[in-house]
């Protein structure tokens, strides 16, 4: 047993002097993890010669991130990596005081009736994109979903008459800073400061997506009116749009508006963290879904009949979301099997005890959404993709284990969000290009990154319905 853990805490195995579990968690990190919850609710590993906890029982990740979170704090070496980036956008900001103040300004612009205003805004930017594939031509699905993804973002959050350069412009910055970003938070710190060509590259692309949306900003500062004033009706539904413009709105006119608003830096730093944190997550639970469809034609079925009874003839409607449960328990079961996030962190602000196990302060301590989703006492079979496992009965006996979107004060402010763009996304493609089939019969690796994405997954898209 290592020195490092307190005589109850168990040692995972396999650790090697000076990378300690580096090496299982750069080769094999999804069955490593999962591997933990055999040796305890609360196991240490160490990345390099530093110890951090994983915590492998849901009640205890509760007390981490609800119960005690006051003792746990948002940090963590990726956090740091993160924030020399991204600033201090929600995601990557310290708790406290301004955090809180920033996630009470951001919330309104993340509530269902905003999403909805912007619903079939972003279906009609979705559809144009789809609509434009081509037949039988292999596409790199993953790269796609990405694209849709923050293509219906920007639309959402900058409204539909971003200037198109712009727009294009952010559609091929963005694959590249999620490769930088990816590649600062594996790398020691030290290394992401030495001036070597990638180090350059990547700060260069980071300066030019923060002019881009400076431009956005400033796109959108000319359209947005100033708070109305008390007592009048737009004031009473919080808008902050002359009549007649709310087609052309972003949820980002939300902070600008505000009565107590951010700096530009900050506004930067909140779009920045708005669009990494958006787009990945989403994107990569899209390229899952669309992989179990293919390999499940019963399931494809149902999704078809279903969007067939609700939509008809007619194009999908914003409104029609909340008419199709099957498609959501599709989504919900991509979301629990695939993460999408693997592994989150916090820092202890002090010594801890945590299930009976102490807690150094300053120690780093894990979470997984994938560890907790793949538990087979709370989910038979986890590796089966079985969306029929979410009947009412186990959506409630789960929530402390479904954990994929987190909980408590650093839960993910894009919940709703996130739901409205998966279903508008995976709704235009079934009606779109009713039948995908995978280029290659090897089904595709998850690849833990910052999500789990698929290791490669090439589809050909079709119109022809299959018979039947
Ligand atoms: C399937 C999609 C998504 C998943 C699985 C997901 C997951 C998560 C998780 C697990 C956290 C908590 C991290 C922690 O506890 O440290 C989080 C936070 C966050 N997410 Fe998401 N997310 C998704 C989509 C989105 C979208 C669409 C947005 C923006 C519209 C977004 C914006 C954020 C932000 C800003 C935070 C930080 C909140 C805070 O610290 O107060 N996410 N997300």
């Amino acid at each position: 047993m290592s020195a490092l853990a307190t005589p109850s805490t168990p040692t995972a195995p396999g650790g090697l002097p000076l990378i300690g579990h580096g090496l299982q968690l750069a080769r094999n990190p999804l069955p490593f993890i999962d591997s933990l919850r055999a040796h305890g609710s609360v196991v240490c590993i160490r990345i390099g010669p530093t110890p951090a906890y994983v915590v492998t029982d849901p009640a205890l990740t509760r007390k981490v991130l609800v119960t005690d979170a006051a003792h746990y704090a948002k940090g963590g070496k990726i956090i740091d990596a993160l924030r020399v980036f991204f600033g201090d956008g929600l995601a990557t900001i310290a708790d406290g005081e301004a955090h809180l103040r920033n996630r009470r300004l951001m919330q309104p612009m993340f509530n269902k009736a905003h999403i909805a205003e912007r619903g079939d805004a972003m279906i009609d930017q979705v559809r144009t994109l789809v609509g434009a594939w081509t037949e039988g031509q292999p596409r790199d699905v993953y790269a796609d979903m990405n694209e849709v993804t923050l293509a219906a973002f920007l639309v959402a959050l900058f409204g539909a008459d971003l200037p198109e350069h712009l727009a294009g412009e952010f559609t091929s910055l963005m694959p590249d800073i999620m490769k930088g970003t990816i590649r600062q938070t594996i790398l020691p710190p030290w290394v992401t400061r030495l001036p070597l060509p990638a180090n350059r590259a990547h700060a260069q692309r980071v300066a030019r997506l923060r002019s881009l949306i400076d431009e956005a900003i400033d796109h959108r500062l000319s359209r947005v009116t100033r708070p109305q004033a008390p007592g009048t009706e737009a004031a009473a539904a919080g808008c902050p749009h002359a009549a007649g413009q709310e087609r052309q709105a972003g949820l980002f006119d939300t902070l600008l508006t505000a009565e107590d608003p951010l700096t530009r830096q900050q506004l930067q730093d909140e779009a920045i963290t708005l669009l990494t944190g958006a787009i990945e997550t989403t994107g990569t639970t899209l390229a899952w879904t669309l992989c179990e469809i293919a390999r499940h034609p019963q399931i494809r079925r149902r999704l078809l009949e279903e969007l067939d009874s609700v939509c008809g003839d007619r194009p999908l409607r914003y409104a029609d979301l909340e008419h199709l449960p099957y498609a959501r328990k599709v989504l919900q079961e991509a979301i629990r099997k695939y993460g999408p996030a693997w592994l989150v962190t916090r820092t202890a602000t002090r010594d801890m005890d945590l299930g009976g196990h102490r807690i150094p302060r300053g120690a780093d301590v894990v979470w997984s959404p994938y560890l907790h989703q793949h538990d087979p006492e709370v989910f038979t079979d986890p590796d089966a993709f079985d969306p029929d496992r979410w009947t009412p009965e186990t959506v409630s006996a789960a929530r402390g284990s479904f954990l994929a979107f987190g909980d408590g004060r650093r839960k993910c402010i894009g919940e709703n969000f996130a739901w409205a763009e998966l279903q508008i996304i995976l709704a235009t493609v079934l009606r779109t290009w009713p039948v995908f089939t995978p280029v290659s019969s090897r089904p595709p690796r998850p690849q833990a990154v910052v999500t789990v994405k698929p290791d490669a997954l090439t589809m050909t898209f079709h119109q022809a319905r299959p018979a039947g």
